[in-house]
């Protein structure tokens, strides 16, 4: 049997950056590719590494943007609000493609920015930020909180929303096949990207 042919952007360092960006684009709106949920990496007060899944809401080529939205009373915030940074990881099985972004990472909570994300966001999002007590407050019982109701003020959970932008800096761009891993990374250079391929 022949094996599949090889994708275009093969030994192609600016289609492989190019595939890194479709992937991320088409995150939030195709529920089958691996970054419609990446995992968010973060460094908490102690120094040590936290991870967990997000959804990703968009990304955007041009400016090097990836958004996501959080409680602004979460862990993940706090880490992101103390250190600026934050780094987004996913692994697409169906193409064989892993992607690393690292960046900068800045908390949205009472801009233009966080408005448009609020009004984008869908009723059943929303509740998630009228939670009380707080995400990740110890409990008595693990029902022991309270979350608003289907057609409840959905607009109460919006002091505690906020959007996050992380402007990449660095891609890591890691795809698998037999025939010979190609591996490549890229570091912001002004407006553009700088690449070159690396050992995988
Ligand atoms: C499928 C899935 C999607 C999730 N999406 C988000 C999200 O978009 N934003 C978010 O803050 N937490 C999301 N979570 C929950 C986080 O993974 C995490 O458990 C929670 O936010 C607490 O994280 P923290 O204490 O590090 O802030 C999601 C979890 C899963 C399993």
């Amino acid at each position: 049997m022949n094996p599949a042919p090889l994708p275009a952007f093969y030994d192609d360092l600016d289609a492989s950056l190019f595939e890194v960006w479709r992937l991320l684009r088409e995150g939030p709106v195709l529920r089958r590719n691996a970054f419609h949920m990446p995992a968010l990496a973060t460094v908490d007060a102690d120094g040590s590494p936290q991870v967990r899944t997000v959804v990703l809401r968009e990304a955007d080529p041009a400016m090097g943007t990836l958004r996501f939205h959080c409680d602004r009373r979460s862990a993940k915030a706090a880490d992101i609000a103390a250190t600026g940074r934050a780094a987004l990881h996913g692994y697409d099985t169906a193409s064989k493609i892993q992607i690393r972004v690292s960046g900068t990472a800045r908390l949205h909570t009472d801009d233009a920015v966080a408005d448009a994300a609020w009004d984008g966001s869908r009723i059943m999002s929303r509740t998630c930020y009228g939670i009380a007590p707080a995400p990740g407050t110890a409990l008595p019982a693990g029902d022991a909180y309270t979350q608003p109701a289907d057609g409840a003020d959905l607009d109460g959970g919006r002091p505690n929303f906020c959007a996050v932008v992380v402007t990449a800096t660095r891609l890591d761009f890691l795809f698998l096949d037999r025939r010979g891993h190609r591996r490549a990374g890229w570091v912001r250079d002004g407006a553009g990207w700088a690449g070159r391929w690396l050992a995988p």
